[in-house]
């Protein structure tokens, strides 16, 4: 299933709806985007490249403009807006930037518009692509009968259109592997409940939901072969991603189960570290109700910490799967190394 492309406008299927219903939300603006962004209606690193290459396009659509300079302006200062949406994942301001510096580089506005709307589409195409050779990297590492472990959604939903972790399970199933799933609902927007277990299901692959705070009993019974999980940006020390990665890591670790981070190469951020990157803090009200007013889950005035990712060491990680190869440690050798094939 393709998440996001472009008829005239964005279309994107919104997140926040699913598994209920299946809808295409139309994006006509930069505002509208941004908005899409920070309520997760778009979402996932990759997939969120793709919407900022898309959202540059948009904004030099946006607006009438006789002067180039000006015009030029414009979509500069929106495609600031639009790769500050979320600040965590590396991969949506490196699509902003990808097609923007394509706009500044170009001799009119019309040429700026059909030059912004190429650009982003080849990110997206780039991405269908790269996924598929993660996937087939990825699906070596995968033994017929392995159980995975996975949180948060790193499907089709979180990229263009095939997956990186997910993307890896469906690779090792084309190979004619019998892989199961156990699936971390991921608190507090239950993208593994709502969105990982609805993909699944759709391709026949088996799938168990578990809250996120099994994950240590399935791991001590001996239930869990492998963990892989996606990235949403990996610097030279950890790698960030959504919310209890870490915990899985660690617990992993202990019950020496072989931990794997699926990504492209644009999620890395090799010459940053992890004191150096902003980790969003969502709203409170996502864990003092469950997704409405009208189910409260905890009492109104209560104090409430809510990042949405935590940075994993990378002391934790087996192999880290790319579209160019799977990495094994020492990671300060063997990332330079392939990062140089970008
Ligand atoms: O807050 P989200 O849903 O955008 O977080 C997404 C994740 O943490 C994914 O694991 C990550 O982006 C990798 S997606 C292929």
């Amino acid at each position: 299933m393709r998440t996001i492309y472009w008829e005239d406008c964005i279309k994107m299927v919104d997140q926040t709806l699913l598994p209920a219903n299946l809808k295409i939300l139309e994006i006509k603006n930069v505002d509208e985007l941004i908005d899409a962004i920070r309520r997760l209606a778009i979402r996932g690193a990759p997939a969120l490249e793709a919407a900022g290459a898309y959202g540059v396009a948009l904004a030099t659509r946006e607006r009438d403009f006789e002067d180039f300079e000006k015009f030029k302006d414009y979509v500069k200062e929106r495609a600031e807006l639009l790769a500050n949406a979320r600040p965590t994942a590396v991969n949506l301001a490196v699509g902003v930037e990808r097609v923007l510096k394509r706009v500044l580089e170009s001799s009119s506005i019309d040429e700026a518009r059909k030059i912004a709307l190429k650009e982003a589409e080849e990110i997206a195409e780039e991405d269908i692509t790269r996924n598929k050779l993660m996937g087939g990297f990825g699906a070596k590492l995968i033994e017929d009968g392995d159980t995975i472990l996975t949180i948060c959604n790193t499907g089709s939903l979180a990229t263009v259109e095939w997956g990186t972790a997910l993307g890896v399970i469906r690779s090792a199933r084309l190979e004619g592997k019998e892989v199961r799933v156990f699936a971390c609902e991921t608190r507090p927007l239950n993208q593994g409940s709502r969105l990982t277990t609805w993909e699944l299901l759709q391709d026949g692959i088996d799938v168990t939901l578990i809250t996120d705070s099994m994950a240590g009993i399935v791991m001590q019974k001996g239930m869990i072969d492998k963990v892989i999980v996606g990235a949403d940006r990996i610097v030279r020390d950890a790698v960030f991603n959504k919310i209890g990665t870490y915990s899985l890591a660690v617990l992993a670790k202990e019950h020496g189960i072989p931990f794997f981070v699926a990504a492209p190469l644009t999620t890395f951020d090799w010459t940053r570290s992890m004191k150096d990157v902003v980790i969003e803090e969502r709203s409170a009200d996502e864990l003092r109700y469950c997704f409405c007013k009208e189910c409260r889950t905890a009492p109104e005035e209560v104090k409430v910490y809510n990042p949405a990712f935590d940075p994993t060491p990378l002391k934790y990680v087996t192999a880290l799967i790319t579209e160019k190869g799977v990495v094994f440690p020492p990671y300060e050798r063997e990332v330079p190394k392939i990062l140089k094939l970008k």
